[in-house]
């Protein structure tokens, strides 16, 4: 099964730049990208930060970009997202029973849970009581299926001193959640790093996704108030599951095409 991951796409009100970069454009390359390569993906997952500042013009632009798609499209917010005025632009999103958009989705590949990790206002990420309540109760169900875990925010450090102030706070209670069900979760697919980065935390395999507007450098050392950005190419994420593999591939918007034989 293949599945595409696109993320941090900070659309922002009118198309206006940001970083020098064209958000709208960005996307329209992407979808474009995806049309051409990966048409064939069973899913499209957006990993938040799909509005630079939750406008409903940018929500609007989405909703357009991804009707071009063939496959069906699955989102959840970001730190910088609004849930208000998703639901303005996408009232079909899922709601959990408590305001908050988390879905479980059955795929030939197991079950993928789509967590909201959005504190109101705030960079960093939390999952509430009731959100890993809610958790609790999906992990639980679904027999023995396997398990993919889909959030915005990653719940460890990832060695970049400038976001990880910016992780997901209340992990030990995240863990405690997801620990029972630990042999079951096969990944864990994140956005917010605007990198593609692989590795795994207490045992679980995760992978992380590049914007396709702009990237976050890699500084480990810088730790100001400053986000450090970077020109490192712009992409989407393309998986692939076959039985107990799963391969996390970095789609680059340009660049990628065969140019020579090996
Ligand atoms: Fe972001």
């Amino acid at each position: 099964m293949k599945v595409v991951q696109l993320s941090d796409l900070h659309l922002t009100r009118d198309g206006d730049l940001l970083y020098g970069r064209s958000p709208r454009a960005r996307l329209t390359q992407a979808i474009d990208r995806i049309l051409a390569d990966d048409a064939d993906a069973s899913l499209c997952l957006l990993t938040g930060d799909l509005a630079d500042a939750g406008s409903d013009n940018a929500y609007t632009d989405l909703r357009a970009a991804l009707a071009r798609l063939p496959m069906p499209c699955h989102l959840l917010p970001g730190n910088h997202d609004d849930r208000a005025a998703l639901r303005r632009a996408f009232p079909a999103l899922p709601d959990d029973g408590n305001g908050f958009v988390q879905q479980a989705l059955a795929t030939p590949a197991g079950r993928f849970l789509l967590l909201d990790t959005l504190r109101d206002g705030k960079p960093w990420g939390l999952l509430c009581p009731a959100r890993l309540a809610w958790l609790a109760a999906e992990l639980a169900a679904g027999g023995d299926q396997p398990l993919f875990i889909t959030m915005h925010h990653p719940p460890f450090a990832a060695g970049l001193p400038a976001m990880d102030r910016f992780m997901l706070r209340g992990v030990d209670a995240f863990w405690e959640v997801i620990a029972p069900h630990r042999a079951r979760i096969r990944h864990l697919f994140i956005g917010h790093l605007h990198r593609p980065i692989g590795g795994s935390w207490r045992g679980i395999p995760f992978s992380c996704v590049a914007s396709p507007n702009h990237q976050v450098a890699l500084d480990t050392a810088s730790s100001g108030d400053d986000v450090p950005g970077c020109a490192e190419p712009a992409g989407y994420g393309v998986i692939l599951i076959d039985g107990d593999t799963i391969v996390a591939h970095h789609r680059p918007l340009a660049g990628g095409d065969t140019a020579f034989l090996l």
